[in-house]
């Protein structure tokens, strides 16, 4: 078994903020979890940075594209680790092997008849790097996204025969209906391609700042199909991921990896995705993915938060107060995966006190304490309560089964019904008052076991949630196995624990 997930590659002509590290951490949680099941995984991110904003962003600098690429894929590649990424390789469209795939791709496109030489006009997005259809233009002639006047453009052009793609869309929507998710944007898609598709511009001519057309050297490739290629072209001159058997190095990993299994996008870039993109590959004759999930966009003041519009939460300084895994979680957890959500400051100290503070980490404090208290540290050998064990039953391939769907927030809150379950069965059983009556000391081994392992079960589970928090808790539990085949209840054999400075301190050490 083999899984594949991607990010989009994110424009070099700002520097990064939470809207671009919320798609990384969901990425990162789906490729945890796939090398939880034993499943060879390739995680990919990287930036996007040829084309138009990117051009214009330096040029307002006063710098090279190349100098500002250079500069501002150093944060988007530094962000990664920060967030507690585990990708695999991080891709920069600049680089030379990924430039040899497009012009090699694009000009089998070409030689399978789907290009031909034509005139532009209309209204284009220097941001979007994108051309507007009449219905989607805002009053005043302006983008609907970054609300600037779109410019008039005329331009001779290379197309892409999009056109020649309607009906095998339509096709690979009604046969594979869930190859994007959720149901709302698969609608809104296939609506787009029935409304009747045009051909779109294939290169630019004015432009110099892109991947090179073989054919034509006074054209560069539009940005969008050198940017969608990335998915594919990085499997070829990728490094083996971490982990990988022995003797492979040096193999192409499109073999093993291709097609992809997700796709993670935000519906801002839809259209690409779930139109060109398919099309692209179907007229160069490569396999589809097999996914596509579009999430919701992080909503600051009711407006999508963008280095354009100016209303940025910095990520950095949220993870230097309160950790990565404070800001995952909050992420997941408070915004419905899928769906747009505010976020604020607010909201974020809430979730971290009452719960990753008051739930979790609660349960862990005491669960260790009680058993370094009544039992020395050393975990009774007794088995996992019945009653329990029936809240636990299934849970794994639950979680799983969510995950599989990308269903990220719902998957969390399978996990969390349990972290609350444990915290009342600490509550109902009251360990404290059956350690004052030795009558009741097979009644208390049987809870402090049950406890433990419960919260084994849980963290475990919690892993590609909490990286970092979950590794420490596991040690001290003195249990380190992650594979989720061992997350069920009752697979654990914890023989002793060993107390944790508090796993989310109230308190920030800085605060
Ligand atoms: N370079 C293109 C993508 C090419 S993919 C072949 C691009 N880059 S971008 O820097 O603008 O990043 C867009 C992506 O960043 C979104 O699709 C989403 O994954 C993420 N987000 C940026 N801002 C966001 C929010 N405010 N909310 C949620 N996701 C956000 O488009």
């Amino acid at each position: 078994m083999s899984f594949y997930v991607t990010t989009p590659i994110y424009y070099v002509n700002a520097a990064p903020h939470l809207g671009h590290a919320y798609t990384t951490i969901a990425a990162d949680v789906m490729a945890r979890h796939h090398r939880q099941r034993g499943e060879e995984v390739f995680f990919l991110t990287g930036t996007d940075e040829h084309g138009e904003p990117v051009a214009d962003a330096a040029h307002a600098l006063g710098i090279e594209p190349q100098e500002l690429a250079d500069r501002n894929a150093e944060r988007f590649k530094a962000l990664a680790p920060q967030l507690g990424a585990s990708n695999d390789f991080f891709i920069r469209t600049t680089d030379r092997q990924h430039e040899a795939t497009v012009q090699e791709v694009l000009s089998r496109v070409r030689e399978n008849g789907f290009v031909y030489e034509g005139t532009y006009e209309g209204s284009y997005c220097p941001r979007c790097a994108d051309f507007k259809a009449e219905n989607e233009i805002d009053e005043g002639n302006r983008c609907p996204i970054h609300h600037i006047e779109l410019t008039r453009e005329q331009e001779d052009n290379y197309f892409f025969k999009l056109s020649a793609f309607q009906e095998p869309l339509e096709r690979l929507y009604a046969e594979r209906e869930d190859w994007l998710a959720p149901r709302t944007r698969y609608n809104e898609a296939l609506s787009f391609i029935r409304s009747g598709l045009r051909d779109v511009p294939l290169t630019r001519h004015r432009l110099k700042w892109g991947v090179p057309v073989p054919w034509d050297s006074e054209h560069v490739f539009y940005v969008w199909f050198d940017a969608l290629l990335n998915y594919y072209s990085a499997l070829r001159y990728a490094p083996q991921p971490a982990g990988a058997p022995q003797g492979l190095a040096g193999e192409d990993l499109l073999g093993r990896f291709w097609p992809a299994s997700y796709h993670l996008i935000a519906k801002d870039i839809l259209r690409f995705h779930a139109v060109y993109w398919p099309a692209l590959l179907m007229a160069a004759e490569i396999e589809l993915p097999e996914h596509i999930f579009v999430h919701g966009y992080l909503l600051m003041e009711g407006e999508k938060m963008s280095k354009s519009l100016g209303n940025v939460l910095d990520p950095f300084a949220v993870i230097e107060r309160y950790g990565a895994d404070a800001l995952r979680f909050y992420l997941l957890r408070d915004v419905p995966f899928g769906q747009d959500g505010s976020v604020s400051t607010a909201s974020f100290e809430l979730r971290y006190e009452s719960e990753l503070a008051n739930e979790l980490g609660n349960l862990a404090s005491r669960t260790i304490a009680m058993i370094v208290r009544f039992r020395d540290g050393t975990v009774p050998a007794a088995g996992v309560d019945p009653a329990l064990a029936e809240d636990f039953a299934g849970l794994p391939e639950r979680v799983a089964a969510q995950i599989d769907r990308a269903e990220l927030t719902l998957a969390l809150e399978e996990i969390w019904q349990r972290v609350r379950r444990l915290n009342r069965y600490v509550e109902e059983q009251a360990p404290w008052r059956l350690a004052r009556d030795d009558a009741r000391a097979e009644d208390l081994d049987r809870v402090l076991a049950t406890l433990v392992e419960g919260l084994r079960s849980v963290t475990v589970l919690l892993w590609p949630y909490l990286p970092q928090s979950a590794e420490r808790l596991l040690g001290a539990l003195g249990a380190p196995d992650l594979a989720l085949v061992n997350a069920r209840l009752g697979a654990g054999s914890i023989e002793r624990v060993s107390t944790i400075d508090s796993l989310f301190p109230k308190e920030s050490p800085s605060g």
